[in-house]
């Protein structure tokens, strides 16, 4: 059965260790690129999808997360008196609907499998979207709408896949494809991980989900009985034993992967320069930088 997805779950529970020491205190969603927190992004994202529901899984050290999403009257009131229009209409649009917006907190950080389990009771029985905040996607048609549309042709699960190169391999959930069918394809295993030339195609997993709510069953099921980290493509992997639909869909867009010191500095640079009041400035400063380095050599 197919029904429109209407929650989204947010895992932002993880340490944030590669951006140490800023993670002691900052959490790593709310690091900025350009002017916008990275979960701003993923909010914007997942409303243009028609998200309905936010779910934060959450953990001790968040609180300027949590705070993020506070109206700020008195901000709002301050730019109304001194007629900055626009800074208003910009805080305005990051403000949320009340009680769209739940926190769930995951005790201990046992892996986006164990985060996304935590989020059970307010799932229930949909079908539901996962976003991590640190896959950044410029795209023109948002990612999550792009594959919730693909989706309602579908049903079943729906992971966003991108090709990577051979040598990558080892830092993503790989897919094992049935059938390709162009944008969408039928998969029929999933590889966590593999060593560059031993995996089954070259489609990474990312971070945008759609899946069933018997991914939550199955991972109740691998929770009782994992010792280490609790995978979420384990469960989603388990849907194919199951027979339920498991598809990858080649979204259109650029990703970035700001959970890395390096991705996170291309994002910003290329978000940097896809702002109109930003784009001469920073061009002309790497075109310069580029250019001395090249006489340097
Ligand atoms: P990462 O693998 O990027 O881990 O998690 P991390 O802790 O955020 O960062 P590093 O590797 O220590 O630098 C991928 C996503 O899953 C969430 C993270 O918050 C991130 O959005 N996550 C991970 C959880 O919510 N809980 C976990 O136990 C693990």
């Amino acid at each position: 059965m197919k029904r429109k997805v209407t929650k989204a779950i947010f895992p932002v529970a993880g340490l944030g260790t590669r951006f140490l020491p800023a993670t002691k205190s900052v959490p790593k969603e709310i690091m900025t690129l350009v002017d916008r927190p990275l979960i701003q992004y993923a909010i914007d994202e997942a409303r243009a999808a028609g998200i309905k529901e936010f779910i934060f899984v959450t953990s001790r050290g968040k609180g300027a997360l949590e705070d993020y999403f506070d109206h700020a009257p008195q901000l709002e009131e301050e730019l109304r008196r001194k007629g900055k229009n626009q800074l208003l209409e910009t805080l305005e649009s990051t403000n949320m609907e009340s009680g769209a917006i739940a926190y769930i907190r995951q005790h201990k950080a046992l892996g986006l499998g164990h985060a996304v389990w935590c989020a059970r009771r307010l799932i229930a029985d949909e079908p539901f979207a996962v976003i991590l905040p640190d896959d950044v996607i410029a795209a023109d048609k948002p990612c999550l709408q792009q594959m919730v549309e693909a989706y309602a042709e579908t049903g079943g699960n729906m992971v966003a896949a991108m090709e990577v190169a051979p040598e990558k391999t080892s830092s993503y959930g790989m897919l094992d494809v049935s059938e390709d069918m162009g944008a969408m394809v039928r998969v029929q295993g999933m590889v966590e991980k593999p060593p560059a030339g031993q995996a089954p195609s070259n489609l990474a997993v990312i971070g945008r989900y759609i899946l069933s709510p018997s991914v939550l069953t199955n991972l109740q099921k691998i929770k009782s009985g994992a010792g280490g980290e609790i995978q979420l493509t384990d469960a989603i992997a388990r849907e194919i034993e199951n027979e339920n639909g498991v598809y990858g869909y080649r979204f259109a867009g650029q990703r970035f992967d700001c959970g890395s010191k390096s991705g996170f500095l291309q994002a910003t640079v290329a978000f940097g320069l896809a702002r109109e009041e930003l784009h001469d400035d920073l061009s002309a400063y790497l075109h310069d930088i580029v250019t001395m380095g090249k006489a340097a050599e």
